[in-house]
């Protein structure tokens, strides 16, 4: 059985993971950029390639270590090829194809939603294909068919933000750090949902999902309250009523849409996966739905790393190459895999 060494660098963080087809998970490193990125409120594409040049081979030499492995027992380096961005992507392409090429070992390179997609595969209990997906991440809300591995039909996406990006751009305006999804939910433990806010499309036929109306939405509820009060400042209890409503709005649309799925194509498993599907509250009400199994990836690696892309290397392996002829698709859709 194979042993993958996995290295994600799409966006702001620095993956490297190993993952072995007889044991599972042999090691898992994570640099976060996080604290690099806040002062701007957002990822600086320039700053995230520089950090993941600095911090690559570090963790591929922590993770070695980890698995107490030497560099040659390694079978195949897979790298996330794409959808991210470019700069950053070329840096894990570069590594990769680089230390394969040194160790004439093949290169497979992956898709990092396809990634997201079969985190749930690193439990102890796995979902079996078919089933649905709903892929929640900073960028994506998508719900996809997955017949069987490899195989993905888009039967929803989202028309405008994402619901990652619609937590983290509500949470800006609550003043939380950035990436505000984690921070947002906590603020939510202790809060009520007193403001009723818009449930966009969750009524329409389709499966697609549309968030950018919430953000207006919750502006303008900051907006008066903040006049209600005689310091223009909103309280801390506001701060969590507010971040309440948000969570259930939405969640509510998260959950109809999958809901909609199910009941459109009669497949009753439901995969979801993405930075997002580490929120409690989402969690809570999928795990309410009677006749539905439900999958999660483990809690700590819903969002990017490279054990998923260990994973979806193993998964892949017909697909190796020796050319070490790279390109990264910053754009790369998940259905033309
Ligand atoms: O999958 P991911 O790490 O990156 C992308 O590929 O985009 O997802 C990051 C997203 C961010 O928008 C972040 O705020 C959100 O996942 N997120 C959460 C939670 N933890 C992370 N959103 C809601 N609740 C959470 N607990
Ligand atoms: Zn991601």
């Amino acid at each position: 059985m194979a042993i993958i060494l996995g290295i994600e660098t799409s966006c702001d963080e620095t993956g490297v993971a190993i993952y072995s087809g007889s044991r599972g998970l042999l090691a898992n490193t994570l640099h976060s950029q996080i604290d690099l990125h806040q002062l701007y409120g957002g990822v600086v594409p320039e700053l995230a390639s520089r950090d993941h040049i600095k911090k690559i081979i570090p963790l591929i030499k922590e993770c070695l270590n980890q698995a107490q492995l030497d560099k040659h027992q390694i079978d195949a380096i897979a790298y996330t090829a794409g959808p991210g961005l470019n700069g950053a992507l070329l840096i894990g392409a570069s590594v990769a194809n680089g230390m394969a090429f040194g160790l004439n070992k093949p290169t497979i390179p992956i898709h990092h939603l396809e990634g997201h997609l079969l985190s749930p595969l690193l439990n102890v209990d796995k979902p079996e294909p078919p089933f649905i997906a709903l892929l929640v991440s900073g960028g994506h809300s998508q719900l996809i068919l997955v017949s069987q591995i490899g195989e993905y039909t888009m039967l929803g996406d989202t028309l405008d933000d994402a619901a990652g990006e619609a937590f983290d751009k509500t949470a800006k305006m609550l003043g939380l750090p950035y990436p505000g999804g984690k921070y947002l939910a906590k603020l939510a433990l202790n809060g009520l949902e007193k403001y009723k806010l818009p449930r966009p499309m969750i009524h329409s036929n389709d499966l697609n999902m549309s968030f950018s109306g919430l953000k207006t939405a919750v502006l303008t509820l900051i907006n008066n309250l903040k006049q209600q009060e005689t310091d223009k400042q909103l309280k801390q209890e506001m701060k969590q009523n507010i971040a309440k409503s948000i969570e259930e709005a939405i969640t509510d649309v998260l959950v109809k849409k999958s809901l909609k799925a199910i009941e459109q194509t009669g497949i009753k498993r439901l995969v979801v996966s993405g930075g997002v599907s580490s929120n409690l509250s989402l969690r809570n009400k999928l795990n309410q739905q009677k006749n539905i199994t439900v999958f999660y990836p483990p809690l700590d690696l819903c969002t990017d790393n490279g054990s998923m892309i260990a994973l979806a290397g193993h998964t892949r392996l017909t697909y190796a190459k020796y050319d070490y002829n790279f390109t990264v698709m910053p754009r790369w859709p998940l259905t033309s895999i």
